[in-house]
């Protein structure tokens, strides 16, 4: 039968994957397919690095419009990242009427509603199965596998650099520049980590998985961000002691008409199966209201892991255009007329517990003071923890709260700040109890 024949726009990490799956597990393929799926051509501006994957003559150049007028191309791949010029090779393809698959998140994230408009005015499919947590075939999970399940919240961690990063600091101690530093000489993070450790790379795939789960538009704008920078290793202590570990977690969850869509290092307890999710691996935590909590967990990155995930795009879509069955799922997970905006509930009104370590004189009276404004502000205080005597100087003093409205929250560390026994900002960190256990 005649091969399906794809256009690989981008010959780096993910396509080079991408270029040994389809070669390696040919046959394998062929054998589920019932018919070949090849490599026709491959765009990218380096023509000459060695990617160890042999190619015929000719497949590899720099010319991406004949890649993209080659009417013998059946689907466009593009994993060349970024915005542009992604996001007009992309559209071009849908508008030449081609299929399209790409792993590019941040594209997805923040010109998503203009492409996937294009596509279904054009009636071509979109596959980003590589886009959220690399080789974890969540997309599908989401739009298939959950399709008779309201789903209530969803939450992971989905960089494997913040994972891997907050993992050393944990288990082998060290502060967060130098334990960067280590992972960037042994190639583990990139020489700009600013994406993954600043939460960025996170909420851009917290917001594609939050557009599917709930069938919503979603601004990246409108979610909260923070990223690991800040986190010292006296928090990831308190936390132990807390019975606790801190993970940059990804969370969007329904309340009421709202969401609550956050990225930022959060305390979950260390019984929690997410906990235990270590190093640089990824683990998307789903809870649906027939399925209760399931959760996948696997490698968010890498050139096989996301090769692989990027291939069963093109195998989907290679599979329902030979049956004739191209859009069978609507590419959002819900019809495109039934995607209901909900609101993102602003931070303030964010309702979690707290971790709080405040920066106090070492004197007597001072946590009287300080459980005074908390009072004063209805907060209520679940544990106290106060160690350390130094001779002169400040101690760290550990609050974790009952559940309290972000506003408030905020508004009491503002006056504490202001106290002359206060010797620095508070850190906070969030505390989630991981939506019931499994
Ligand atoms: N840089 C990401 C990570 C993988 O560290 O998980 C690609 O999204």
């Amino acid at each position: 039968m005649k091969a399906f024949q794809v256009g690989l726009i981008g010959f780096g990490t993910v396509g080079t994957g991408l270029v040994r799956v389809l070669q390696e597990d040919a046959c394998e393929i062929e054998r589920r397919v019932g018919f070949p799926i090849r490599v026709r051509r491959i765009a990218d501006l380096d023509t000459t690095r060695d990617r160890g994957v042999p190619l015929e003559p000719g497949v590899l150049s720099n010319d991406v419009d004949g890649l993209l007028s080659d009417p013998e191309v059946d689907l466009v791949v593009e994993v060349v990242g970024g915005y542009e010029p992604a996001r007009t090779f992309l559209l071009r393809a849908i508008e030449a009427g081609k299929p399209v698959v790409t792993s590019n998140k941040a594209l997805l994230a923040v010109h998503g509603e203009e492409i996937f408009a294009a596509a279904a005015k054009q009636g071509v499919d979109v596959g980003f199965e590589g886009a959220v947590g690399g080789a974890i075939p969540i997309i599908r999970a989401v739009k298939e596998g959950f399709s008779a399940n309201i789903i209530e919240a969803v939450f992971g961690i989905v960089n494997g650099t913040a994972n891997y990063i907050l993992t050393r600091m944990t288990d082998d101690g060290g502060d967060f520049d130098a334990v960067l530093k280590e992972a960037q000489a042994q190639g583990l993070a990139e020489a700009d980590p600013t994406f993954d450790v600043d939460g960025i790379d996170s909420a851009h795939k917290i917001a594609i998985l939050a557009n599917l789960c709930f069938g919503t538009p979603l601004r990246i704008e409108d979610v909260l961000i923070e990223g690991i920078r800040r986190i010292k290793p006296v928090d990831i202590d308190f936390a132990r002691q807390l019975g606790h570990r801190i993970k940059l977690l990804v969370l969007a969850k329904r309340v009421g008409e709202e969401l609550d869509v956050r990225v930022c290092p959060t305390m979950i307890p260390e019984t929690h199966l997410i906990s235990q999710v270590n190093g640089s691996y990824n683990a998307i935590y789903i809870k649906g209201d027939k399925a209760d909590p399931n959760m996948l967990i696997g490698r968010g990155a890498g050139s096989l892991p996301t090769g692989s995930a990027v291939a069963a795009d093109v195998i989907e879509i290679a599979r329902n255009l030979r049956s004739g069955k191209g859009g069978r799922v609507p590419l959002l997970s819900y019809t495109p007329n039934a995607r209901i905006p909900l609101r993102v509930r602003p931070h303030s009104e964010i309702v979690t517990s707290y971790y709080l370590r405040i920066t106090v004189e070492d004197r007597p009276g001072v946590l009287s003071t300080i459980s005074g404004i908390f009072e004063r502000h209805s907060i209520s205080i679940q544990t106290v923890i106060q160690k350390g005597r130094r001779e002169k100087g400040h101690v760290p003093l550990v609050m974790l709260t009952h559940e309290a409205r972000e506003g408030d929250i905020q508004d009491t560390l503002k006056e504490i700040d202001c106290l002359d026994v206060v010797n620095a900002p508070t850190m906070l960190i969030r505390v989630e109890s991981g939506e019931g256990q499994m």
